[in-house]
């Protein structure tokens, strides 16, 4: 029997480093997350899905791996972290992790052993090349902080490959030990109690670049996902792959599996992007453009939407034109763009703190087929630190109050991981979830409600959306029908308010959900509806369909 319960999952994404610090030594940890479950919990979400916490470095939060089987000792030991697996589950909560398994850290004993010695077992776990490789200036993740993607290392006399930064070198995929090693890592994360992966770099773990055409494995590479799909279920029949893959819409088959065989759920980046140009241009065309774009999945596959991340708003699938209107509307100086695609900033600032075009934004986010993803500090509007280095910028600490650090951490401010905001107009003081928390009216309390109503909405999870012609192009008119109900959501992504009709001649009475202002009146389906400016509603056909 299959369990879909990623189909209508809503999943919250923190660091443990900086969600809050019960040891008082500045770095977020396990019991300190266990300890603020309530909130999540209390926020409505169903699924928590961790950032890196294994033992690493640090020169990328966490993606430099030297150990797959254990936990930074700073956030914890494994024992603390099956104790917070065990609370979040008392909560009804699942947990999934990020599996990085592209690359490891250049200080991972399986590095150094294949760097030390051309004879070692580990040589074959990476990709190297004798000659200098004339595209090593190819491909290039991060332009402007990383200069290549082949290294020369002087221990291995031989050039390494490595799609990210040059202390992430490159795991070859192809190696039948090293697909033995990662289904090692799945098992061994499904037996501590997770639910599942969110699998990074994706499309990297099945391009084998670098190898040649005789070391790469025969047939269709994307048959991998279908064989890490299959170990996965075999092991845990609820647990889910959540890929990373910046795909274009002829690529979704293959992520997906015709048969809906491979990841279970990917984000949805080519919507993300394009319903940024919507925000920036007040028009909903980009994203009704890019719906009709993206083809049917199947039945056991999800969408995951999101508006921002730990990395940056990524916009380099919009035309050079369309990347500099969004860069105007959220991120116009230089220090808040960055890899000549996307912006290090979050939401919040980015709207200018206008809280109807966040209530707005992430209504709309909500309301899009799949599931939907919160950042952890989304939910309060936190803003980005501009003077931390790339992405970290958006990575600060989580603000739970008006106390020192944010009430994030008891250590001296000098000692936190990351600084807490002080200033600006999304410092701790003014932004943070104590100030609101009951607060009718607060970004949070209205999140709440939201994910409480998006609950009670399984069609927007199961079933089918058709895009309506309600006559405003400002207007993103949704319809959802699964089995006997039917839900109509309209979003006003302009500052004008409008007036709409929905074409919708089969519906009779539409009775409100989710509005931005009150609004309780049942109303005739045929009737023109009003939107205010920015203004949104979650409406359910009423009784019997005509
Ligand atoms: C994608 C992750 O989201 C990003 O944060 C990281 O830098 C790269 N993968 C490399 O692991």
């Amino acid at each position: 029997m299959l369990d879909l319960w990623y189909k209508n999952a809503v999943i919250y994404c923190l660091d443990v480093k900086t969600f809050m610090d019960s040891k008082g030594d500045g770095v977020g940890d396990f019991q300190g997350l266990a300890d603020r479950l309530d909130h999540i919990e209390a926020l409505g979400c169903t699924c928590v899905w961790l950032l890196p916490f294994y033992p690493s470095p640090n020169r990328d939060n966490g993606y430099d791996i030297t150990d797959f089987y254990g936990a930074d000792p700073r956030l914890g030991t494994l024992g603390d972290f099956v104790t917070f697996i065990r609370a979040a589950h008392d909560r009804g909560l699942r947990v999934i992790v990020d599996l990085v398994v592209n690359h490891t850290s250049i200080d991972h004993p399986w590095f150094q052993a294949a760097r030390r010695d051309r004879a070692s077992p580990y040589r074959d776990w990476y990709v190297w090349s004798d000659e200098e490789p004339a595209d090593k200036e190819e491909g290039v993740v991060f332009p402007g902080v990383q200069q290549a993607t082949w290294t020369y290392d002087e221990t291995a006399g031989a050039w390494y490959m490595h799609r990210f930064y040059k202390h992430q070198a490159d795991l070859n995929i192809a190696n039948p030990a090293v697909r033995a090693e990662i289904e090692k890592i799945m098992g061994f994360w499904l037996q501590l109690g997770v639910s599942g992966f969110r699998v990074d770099a994706v499309p990297f773990l099945i391009e084998h670049r670098g190898l040649e055409e005789q070391e790469k494995p025969k047939g269709d590479p994307h048959r991998y996902l279908t064989r890490m799909r299959d170990f996965l279920s075999w092991r845990k029949a609820e647990a889910i792959l959540l890929a990373e893959a910046n795909i274009t819409m002829d690529e979704v088959d293959d992520y997906f599996g015709a048969e809906g065989d491979r990841m279970h759920l990917i984000f949805h980046f080519m919507l993300n992007q394009n319903l940024y140009l919507a925000l920036a241009r007040e028009d909903a065309e980009p994203i009704r453009r890019t719906m009709a774009a993206t083809p049917q999945i199947a039945f056991q596959s999800q969408w995951a939407s999101f508006l921002r991340g730990h990395d940056e708003l990524d916009l380099g699938r919009l035309t050079d034109a369309e990347r500099q209107e969004c860069f105007a509307a959220f991120g116009p100086e230089p220090t808040m763009q960055i890899y000549g695609r996307g912006i290090r900033r979050r939401l919040a600032p980015m709207l200018h703190g206008d809280d109807r075009r966040l209530k707005l934004a992430y209504s709309l986010m909500f309301a899009l087929p799949g599931a939907p993803m919160l950042f952890y500090g989304e939910e309060i509007g936190m803003g980005e630190d501009l003077s931390l280095k790339e992405r970290d910028a958006v990575r600060t600490p989580m603000q739970w109050a008006d106390e020192p650090n944010g009430g994030f951490s008891k250590a001296p401010a000098d000692r936190l991981l990351r600084p807490v905001p002080e200033t600006g107009p999304f410092n701790y003081r003014d932004v943070n979830v104590a100030a609101q928390r009951d607060r009718p009216g607060s970004l949070m309390d209205d999140l709440q409600r939201l994910i409480r109503v998006r609950r009670a909405c399984p069609e927007v999870g199961w079933g089918r959306c058709t895009v309506l012609d309600v006559g405003e192009s400002s207007v993103l008119g949704l319809r959802y029908d699964w089995e006997r109900g039917t839900l109509v959501i309209l979003h006003n992504l302009a500052e004008r308010p409008v007036e709409v009709v929905i074409p919708a001649d089969d519906l009779t009475g539409l009775r409100p959900l989710f509005c931005n202002e009150q609004d309780r009146t049942m109303r005739d389906a045929r009737e023109p509806i009003a939107l205010t400016a920015y203004g949104y509603r979650w409406l359910r056909a009423h009784g019997e369909r005509r």
